[in-house]
C-alpha cells in the first residue's frame, strides 16, 4: 500500500515501476481515503504500541493506493524491496531507503506473512476488485 505521503509526494508510479520491472504482476489496485475504524482493524496488531494513535491519525491524512501484487516470493521479495520499516536503517536501492527518512513517513506498507497477507487483502478489496488474468509477456512466469 502507497501510504498517504508517497501518494502526497508522487511516488506511486515509481513504486508500481518497479513491481513490475522486477517481473511481479499487479492483479488488484484501487485509491482509498481509509476510515479510522479500517485503519485500526489494518494494523490491530499495534494497538499496543505507543505510536499506534499517531500512526490511525497519519494514515488518514489522505488517500492510499491500495494493491495486491503477484509472483515468485512476492512477500519476502516485496519486503526487500521496500526496504526495513525504519529508514534509517533501509539500504540504499529499497523504496524506503531510497525515499523517505521518517518512521511514519515511510512512504510504503507491505503485509509481513501469508495469513496477514490474506486478512489485509479481505480488508481492503472485495472478490471482484481483483482480477485474475494472463501475461502476454511468455518469458514471464508468475
Ligand atoms: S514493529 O516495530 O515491530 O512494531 O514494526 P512493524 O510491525 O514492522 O511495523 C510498525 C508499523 O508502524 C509504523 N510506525 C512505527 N513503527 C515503529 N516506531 C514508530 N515510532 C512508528 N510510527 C509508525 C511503521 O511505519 C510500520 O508501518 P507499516 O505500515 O506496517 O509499514
Amino acid at each position: 500500500m502507497v501510504k498517504p505521503d508517497g501518494v502526497q509526494r508522487g511516488l506511486t508510479g515509481e513504486i508500481i515501476q518497479r513491481f513490475e520491472k522486477r517481473g511481479y504482476k499487479m492483479v488488484g489496485c484501487k485509491m482509498v481515503w481509509p476510515s479510522k475504524e479500517l485503519l485500526e482493524k489494518h494494523y490491530a496488531d499495534l494497538s499496543g504500541q505507543p505510536f499506534f494513535a499517531g500512526l490511525i491519525a497519519f494514515m488518514a491524512t489522505g488517500p492510499v493506493v491500495a494493491m495486491v501484487w503477484e509472483g515468485k516470493e512476492i512477500i519476502k521479495m516485496g519486503r526487500m524491496m521496500l526496504g526495513a520499516t525504519n529508514p534509517q536503517e533501509s539500504a540504499p536501492g529499497t523504496l524506503r531507503g531510497d525515499y523517505s527518512i521518517d518512521v511514519t513517513r515511510n512512504i510504503i506498507h507491505g503485509s509481513d506473512g501469508v495469513d496477514i497477507a490474506k486478512k489485509e487483502i479481505g480488508l481492503w478489496f472485495k472478490p471482484e476488485e481483483m482480477f485474475d488474468y494472463k501475461s502476454c509477456l511468455k518469458e514471464m512466469v508468475y
